[in-house]
């Protein structure tokens, strides 16, 4: 089941979610997933993580890797991720992610990972060669939410079925061992843009693997680059619809419609009340005034973060302290459970 994050308010949890350093955050990761990170660490106590040892299940370049694990920490602080209220920190500075991550991959079965379209995605026609941490990906996502009793996830779309899946392990998990250790974490999916498309083919996916980079508004754009990339994404020739059920069928006049719903925080529903009837040649540029409104605050603060490395490695630095700190005691209790220890 999937909730808003008012609806989730109100219960007491624990929140997680990560997100990858593999090159630039772009407007899908903002408006899927860490705007709702921002506004959630008011009220819950939340967990936020760069998840390096899910970057290397693809190749990385070292040093590139070392740089973008800092820039993903300097875009999320920059975007109002706030260390003294949230935990932040990178994945590998925390063993017991890994090693929940082992025992999870003698929880889950061939059967349960088989299914996973990510991986299908991922590992295209190439198969053969992906590497086996691609394949066990979503076991390690599993440990990451588990190893802290997360009890939320806030996540795009794109990420429902790895949640479904570590649902799973928890029950399976609780029923093996016939405990109540694990509870199954809910993901929370933003109503509006919780999956924000190319704006070149608004039936694939914004990403950061996209080879073009025509394709996504990255949070590091200049305001000229956002304003190009908008005036010369995808459209049709119709104008704007007054209704929704219009914009059903216009898969890039939808993605346009709610990525300004989301930037703007209101519903599609408002947007196409101020411009239903008007074409995009007046659409574009609001919509363009408004991502350089939002975004590009993020990106001079970025930009001033990065700076000072040593900084963004003592807030990582601190950040693990405090996350090992929670999850130690789990792994002990997961390790008790299972008669690996005393
Ligand atoms: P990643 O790094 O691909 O993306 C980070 C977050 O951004 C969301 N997202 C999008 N939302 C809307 N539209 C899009 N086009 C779009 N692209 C990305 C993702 O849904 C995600 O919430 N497997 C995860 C990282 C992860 C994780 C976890 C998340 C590892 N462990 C534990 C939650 C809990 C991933 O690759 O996200």
């Amino acid at each position: 089941m999937t909730q808003t994050a008012s609806q989730a308010s109100g219960n007491q949890g624990r929140i997680f979610s990560g997100v990858q350093p593999t090159g630039n955050l772009h407007l899908g990761n903002y408006l899927g997933a860490i705007k709702n990170w921002v506004a959630l660490q008011n009220d819950f106590d939340c967990i936020y993580c760069v998840v390096d040892l899910h970057a290397i299940t693809v190749p990385q370049v070292p040093d590139q890797l070392r740089q973008s694990i800092r820039e993903v920490t300097a875009c999320l602080i920059a975007s109002g991720i706030d260390p003294e209220k949230s935990v932040l920190f990178n994945q590998s500075a925390v063993p017991h992610h890994a090693e929940l991550g082992w025992i999870f991959n003698c929880v889950a079965r061939l059967g349960w990972l088989n299914r996973m379209t990510q991986f299908k995605e991922k590992a295209g026609k190439n198969r053969e060669n992906a590497t086996v941490g691609l394949y066990s990906y979503p076991t390690l996502m599993a440990a990451d939410i588990l190893v802290y009793k997360a009890t939320h996830v806030p996540v795009g779309d794109d990420q429902k079925q790895h949640l479904e899946l570590t649902r799973d392990i928890a029950v399976a998990f609780n029923s093996m061992f016939e405990t109540e250790l694990f509870p199954t974490p809910e993901p929370l999916i933003q109503k509006t843009a919780a999956r924000v498309m190319s704006l070149r083919d608004g039936n694939s996916k914004m990403s950061k693997s996209d080879t073009s980079d025509a394709t996504r508004i990255n949070l590091t754009d200049s305001a000229e680059e956002i304003a190009r990339k908008i005036k010369k994404a995808k459209t049709d020739p119709e104008p704007l619809p007054e209704t929704i059920e219009l914009l059903e069928a216009r898969a890039e006049a939808r993605n346009l419609v709610g990525i300004y719903a989301g930037l703007a925080g209101c519903s599609q529903e408002d947007v196409l009340t101020e411009f239903g009837g008007r074409g995009f040649g007046e659409f574009k540029p609001k919509l363009a005034d408004l991502a350089v409104e939002v975004i590009a605050p993020i990106s001079t603060e970025m930009n001033r973060l990065l700076a000072d490395h040593g900084a963004i490695d003592a807030v990582l630095a601190s950040g693990a302290e405090q996350a090992a700190a929670l999850s130690e005691p789990v792994l002990s209790e997961v390790k008790a459970v299972m008669g690996l220890k005393g």
